[in-house]
């Protein structure tokens, strides 16, 4: 009674819902200031003076980042930074399960290709991308005038010499124009990685889940020329100099406490119709999920029996079962929430009060577009998940791409069957290309694969042929093959299957898909704005599209299921708990057992959930306390809230941050580079 009436006491009044453009930040900062926040709208975001924004980068093109230091120091996660510590990985130096720790700035490892690029400012652009737009016009002629103008904006602003890009981007479906100028530096090195039984600690069995101890970190600096602009790789560049830096807070978080991301999310649909929530969470999802299972069962039965086979599966495994977990709890959320009928009321509502008036009909106009779109896309989604997923016929297709372009095949082939194991691709075909064959109607498949089922009588006797006759099951065969041997290339079974499959979706389910799709885009957006005509006072952000946003909450751990509460902080003693040298997940480094084993570190703290409402791109992201200064690093979503990619719970939707005091920990007890504490600002 007593922790109830406690717990009562700590709830703050609600948040949580939204990812705010951080421009237009002045019209939340009395909310953000009501749930805790102690900082201005000129802090968060300004063009006059260095703010916060300045600090953050989108890392790479899929995840973001954060500055931490006077000398560009910056941190993001261990999954984001994955493929340049594997790049650096070899067998002499596997940073990937040992870890990479630079003792000096001159062991920092630079990474071809990797970019962070910073936001300048953002404009709103509307006028002037739709300047001699006339509403006579028609919408290939209006995209003619968006495309001029957009890139008439762009063009007067990039400038290569200083790393300027510039983007113009379509918000709340192309209702509004918006202007993105980044700078992009393009020398940024590796300084430190824990081993991957810290940073995936817990593997694909965690992944989405609380409670989590995950120590998914990795660490990076930004180099620049001498005068602090972007360069290429040199030796003579330098450190570079950020405009702003987090300062990091040892004083850590605890339930109720103000929280706030700063990151790059990457895709919502958060206006759609009930049509499409029906189709995701009915359909789409429960349909993927399915096909998936049957995939991740063969490769789980063959990679229990064998550590090769194991070591050979475990990313492409990984890759499969990230969205196969997503998709459930997204199904899940939706169904719980009864998303789809909560929809249909307000869109009763909404063409109630549509009569008369130009969106008259609007949704009924879209709900029969998706009507007629449904059946190409499902099986445009079976192709995709099934098809599209036996490895042979991919090898088939890559290297007839290469040969076709003159490119050697030789990395290609050895890349493949170094983690080609022929009994699960089989396996896999077989079930896959059954659930096709059963889920699809024969108005949507390909004659090939009905003749060629037909002829064979069983998909067994196919696959039994197949794998016997196609070259492309021969490393020897595929790595001998040269531009020569394209006719031989074409006439094999696997190409054949591949390319009868593919010519079908481009001929019989791409035109219809790519048209309905362009007719959907436009009526949403009547629909967009006729929705914010319709409830004025509603404020709404648009959905999430990589650029940069403000999501701010609070700590707060959650209730799954009945009868069970989360604690929103997972500690040490929970790894130490989990350990267990046979579960390749859950195999910790020595070294962390021995720290352990010292004593006083129980309850250091590892992970931490809150309500801040993300999306996949916010991997890496600051999380930030009431001042401004670092208590985390976003990573991930609980499954059961990931249906807040389309309507956003605050009983269940969590993102889950690492605690910056076990990355201070991991650096200084297993990374032992205490010498990085010495830049980065620690202010209590
Ligand atoms: N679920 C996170 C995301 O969507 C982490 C994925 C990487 N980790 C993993 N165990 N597969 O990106
Ligand atoms: N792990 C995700 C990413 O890489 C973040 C998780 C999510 O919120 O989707 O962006």
């Amino acid at each position: 009674m007593l922790l109830l009436l406690c717990a009562a006491a700590v709830q703050p009044v609600r948040a949580e819902e939204g990812m705010w453009l951080p421009m237009l930040i002045s019209q939340r900062i009395d909310d953000m200031q009501a749930h805790g926040f102690r900082l201005t709208a000129e802090d968060v975001y300004s063009i006059n003076q260095a703010s916060l924004k300045d600090a953050v980068v989108l890392f790479g093109s899929g995840c973001t980042g954060e500055v931490v230091s006077r000398d560009g120091l910056l941190f993001t996660n261990h999954h984001c930074g994955f493929s340049q510590i594997q790049q650096h990985s070899s067998v002499e130096h596997d940073y990937l399960k040992d870890g990479f720790w630079a003792m000096s700035r001159s062991e920092e490892l630079p990474n071809k290709g990797l970019t962070v690029s910073f936001l300048e400012r953002m404009d709103e652009v509307t006028a002037a991308v739709l300047k001699g737009y006339e509403p006579t016009m028609s919408e290939a002629q209006r995209d003619s005038v968006v495309k001029l103008n957009s890139d008439a904006i762009v063009k007067s602003i990039v400038n290569p010499d200083k790393g300027i890009r510039a983007r113009v981007e379509a918000l709340y479906y192309a209702n509004q124009y918006f202007l993105f100028v980044y700078k992009v530096y393009r020398d940024v090195r590796l300084v430190g990685a824990p081993p991957s039984s810290i940073g995936k600690f817990g593997g694909d069995t965690d992944n989405w889940m609380w409670p989590r101890h995950t120590g998914d970190f990795s660490i990076f600096r930004i180099y620049a020329d001498k005068d602090n602009e972007p360069a290429d790789y040199s030796e003579d560049n330098v450190p570079f100099r950020p405009k702003r830096f987090f300062e990091i807070s040892r004083a850590g978080v605890k339930e109720g406490d103000f929280t706030f991301v700063y990151g790059c999310p990457g895709s919502t649909k958060e206006y759609v119709t009930s049509d499409e929530v029906r189709y995701v969470g009915e359909v789409s999802d429960p349909e993927k999920i399915a096909l998936r299972t049957l995939r991740l069962d063969i490769q789980k039965k063959y990679m229990s029996q064998d550590p090769a086979v194991r070591i050979q599966y475990a990313s492409k495994n990984a890759g499969v079962a990230n969205a196969w977990k997503k998709w459930q709890g997204e199904a899940k959320g939706i169904a719980r929430l009864g998303t789809v009928a909560a929809k249909q009321e307000y869109e009763r509502r909404f063409a109630a009060w549509a009569a008369g008036t130009r969106y008259e009909g609007l949704l009924d106009r879209l709900s029969g577009l998706y009507a007629r779109r449904e059946p190409y896309y499902r099986a445009y989604e079976y192709y995709t998940e099934t098809a599209r997923t036996v490895e042979l016929l991919q090898l088939a297709n890559n290297v007839r791409t290469a040969l076709a372009a003159k490119r050697p095949v030789g990395e290609l082939a050895e890349a493949f069957f170094k983690d080609y194991y022929q009994p699960i691709d089989e396996e896999i075909f077989v079930a896959v290309l059954d659930a096709f064959d059963r889920q699809m109607d024969p108005a949507f498949k390909p004659a090939y694969f009905k003749e060629k089922l037909a002829a064979y009588g069983s998909l067994a006797a196919w696959r039994d042929e197949l794998y016997a006759k196609s070259l492309f099951t021969d490393r020897a065969r595929v790595l001998a093959l040269t531009e020569a041997d394209l006719p031989q290339v074409e006439a094999d079974p696997a190409w054949e299957l591949y390319n009868a499959f593919y010519q079908w979706y481009r001929s019989e389910l791409q035109p219809v898909i790519e048209e309905v799709s362009r007719e959907i885009r436009l009526a949403y957006r009547d629909y967009m704005r006729a929705q914010m005509e319709f409830e004025p006072d509603k404020a709404f952000y648009p959905d999430a599209n990589l650029t940069l946003r403000v999501a701010y909450g609070h700590v707060a751990g959650y209730s799954p299921a009945d009868a069970i509460y989360y604690t929103p902080v997972s500690t040490l003693k929970g790894i130490i708990e989990k350990d267990n040298p046979d579960i390749y997940d859950y195999n910790i480094p020595q070294v962390l057992r021995d720290v352990y084993a010292q004593g006083g570190h129980e309850a250091q703290p590892v992970c931490f959930l809150a309500t801040n409402h993300t999306s996949g791109g916010n991997s890496g992201s600051p999380v930030i306390n009431a001042d401004g200064r670092l208590v985390g690093i976003n990573f991930d979503r609980v499954w059961e809230g990931t249906m807040s990619d389309i309507v956003f719970d605050p009983d269940y939707c969590r993102n889950i941050s690492l605690d910056i005091r076990y990355l201070l920990f991991v650096i200084e007890h297993v990374g032992h580079a205490g010498w990085l504490f010495d830049e980065m600002v620690f202010a209590d």
